[in-house]
């Protein structure tokens, strides 16, 4: 009996090392932890338990026969983070380069289908260089089963992607279907086709950290959700991340304890906007202020700055914030902004995030860039993610709501729940300065001094368009609040609206504008 058991430790033992200590040691050169390590600084202690730990290859190609590891260059199991159940996969490198082989596959379709069953979120570590070339095909069969799971859990269970070394070819599209894709700096690469092929095909010289690196995919792609100097602290932020999101969608995020009885007014918030329309300031702070704690975890933080998107907790209760940046091209909506405020959307209204809106936005962005490459099709994705969310949905305009941005930017008319406005808001067409232009063209080139009648022109507009009253009037906007009142009205409406039901008509899906 003692020897069943000890055969069973040793292999155990084994299965730990993955490819062996010499590999091990080169992963560590490289300023990478293997796949075990970065487990155990993810997830709660002594939380993880691991399931196919004794899986080997089958392939017999090439010598393969010769060359087996237990576990098969990944491991998979079930953790908690912070007390709340997870499945997670994490890549061995050390094992063949986490290559992934048909039982490598099998063991990830596995962990995912029983997720889906069960509930809850799916975090893959990807630390791999892709397909078993040994295998062939039957590897590219195993990502297709990976491919199609993430498509069905997406919207049922949150899916968050770690890259952490290589991830190229068709790999790259597992990560590209989860919700949130997240690099670290240095070590983590993502690419469709690597510089070597780039070069042949395109003759562009380009070096791996600018074709597919952290940065590149933060500012420039716009794949990479969160991007991390080390391994360590993006552990921490995943952990930060899941916190703010429920189990799944049925689900809510977990609320934290709110002190109600505290004074909530922030008088702060009196002096932000600033009293000339036109001069920029930073939305953040007001974001910031607003949050418990001021605790904001953004989202995309160096993509489309003219959009804030990122997740913080009002009254105790997590919320998607979504805001304008007057500070970044007077937060004008183009195309990025609106794909990445829309693609923010949908996670949030897919997993019963309520939704803040803090809206200054002059209007969409002109020009031949950005009708040529379709702000039409993209703006109506923004447009479309608003509409068609049915979870609770704030909006606090703080200054400008002109144009087509009024009504896209979680306005009353697509289902805003409670929508506010300060006093320095603008609701309007357009600008006193364009309307005035065109509305009164004749009229300023006939008078007699054009300058002074302009002057008069954008005065009169001013005073009767420039500002929430009219809006007001008509019940578009709930309330006119004062900026230190923001935070009670904010911290009441989503207490409120916890118990909000609200459906979309039946049908197979929607067909968002793509
Ligand atoms: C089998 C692989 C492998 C692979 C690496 N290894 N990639 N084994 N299949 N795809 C093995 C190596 O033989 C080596 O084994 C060990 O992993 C570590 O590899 P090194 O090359 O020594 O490491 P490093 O120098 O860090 O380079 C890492 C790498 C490189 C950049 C990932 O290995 C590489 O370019 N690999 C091939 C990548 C690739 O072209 N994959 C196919 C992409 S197409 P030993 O025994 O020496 O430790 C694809 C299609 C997916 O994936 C399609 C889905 C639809």
């Amino acid at each position: 009996m003692k020897e069943k058991f000890e055969k069973l430790l040793r292999l155990k033992e084994e299965a730990k090392l993955g490819g062996g200590e010499k590999r091990i040691e080169a992963q560590h050169a490289k300023g990478k932890l293997t796949a075990r390590e970065r487990i155990e600084l993810l997830v709660d202690p002594g939380s993880f338990d691991e399931m196919d730990m004794l899986v080997k290859h089958r392939a017999t190609n090439f010598g393969m026969d010769k060359k087996k590891f237990l576990g098969d260059g990944v491991v998979t199991g079930f953790a908690k983070i912070n007390g709340r159940p997870i499945a997670l996969f994490s890549q061995d490198f050390t094992v063949f380069g986490g290559s992934l082989s048909e039982a490598h596959a099998e063991k990830i379709v596995k962990l995912m289908d029983m997720a889906l069953k069960i509930g809850v979120p799916i975090i893959g570590l990807n630390d791999s260089g892709g397909a078993r070339i040994q295998e062939g095909v039957v590897s590219l069969g195993g990502y297709a089963d990976i491919f199609l799971r993430n498509t069905l859990a997406s919207g049922v269970v949150p899916q968050i992607s770690a890259i952490l070394g290589p991830c190229a070819g068709g790999a790259v599209y597992s990560p590209a279907i989860t919700d949130f894709v997240m690099m670290v700096r240095n070590s983590s690469h993502m690419f469709v086709t690597g510089p070597n092929v780039v070069k042949t095909v395109t003759h562009e010289e380009v070096s791996f950290d600018d074709l597919g690196g952290a940065d590149t995919h933060m500012r420039k792609s716009g794949v990479a959700h969160f991007v991390y100097d080390n391994e360590q602290e993006m552990f921490e932020n995943i952990r930060r991340l899941v916190d703010f999101i429920p189990l799944n969608w049925k689900d809510r995020a977990p609320e934290k304890e709110f002190d109600f009885e505290k004074d909530l007014h922030l008088p702060e918030l009196d002096d932000i906007v600033p009293e000339n329309p036109n001069k920029p300031y930073n939305m953040k702070e007001i974001v910031n202020l607003l949050l418990d704690d001021g605790d904001f975890l953004e989202v995309q933080s160096e993509f489309a700055e003219n959009i804030i998107v990122g997740f913080g907790r009002v009254g105790g209760i997590s919320v998607g914030v979504i805001a304008n940046q007057p500070n970044v091209f007077a937060g004008v909506l183009d195309i990025n902004a609106s794909i990445k405020g829309a693609r923010f959307i949908r996670f949030c209204d897919a997993f019963n995030v309520p939704l803040l809106v803090l809206e200054d936005v002059p209007g969409f962005l002109p020009g031949t860039e950005q009708e040529w490459n379709g702000i039409i099709k993209n703006g109506a994705k923004l447009l479309f993610a608003f509409a068609e969310a049915t979870v609770p949905k704030v909006t606090v305009i703080t200054r400008k709501a002109y144009g087509g941005a009024y009504d896209v930017m979680n306005s009353k008319h697509i289902r805003g729940d409670f929508n506010f406005a300060w006093p320095t808001a603008e609701i309007a067409v357009m600008g006193p300065k364009g309307a005035v232009e065109i509305i009164f063209s004749k009229e300023i080139k006939s008078a007699e001094n054009p300058d002074e009648e302009m002057r008069k022109k954008l005065d009169e507009y001013t005073t009767r368009f420039a500002n929430p009253y009219i809006a007001a009037e008509r019940g578009y906007v709930d309330d006119v609040i004062l900026p230190s009142e923001t935070k009670i009205k904010l911290a009441n409406a989503f207490q409120l609206l916890k118990t909000k039901v609200d459906v979309n008509p039946k049908k197979k899906h929607s067909n968002i504008p793509l």
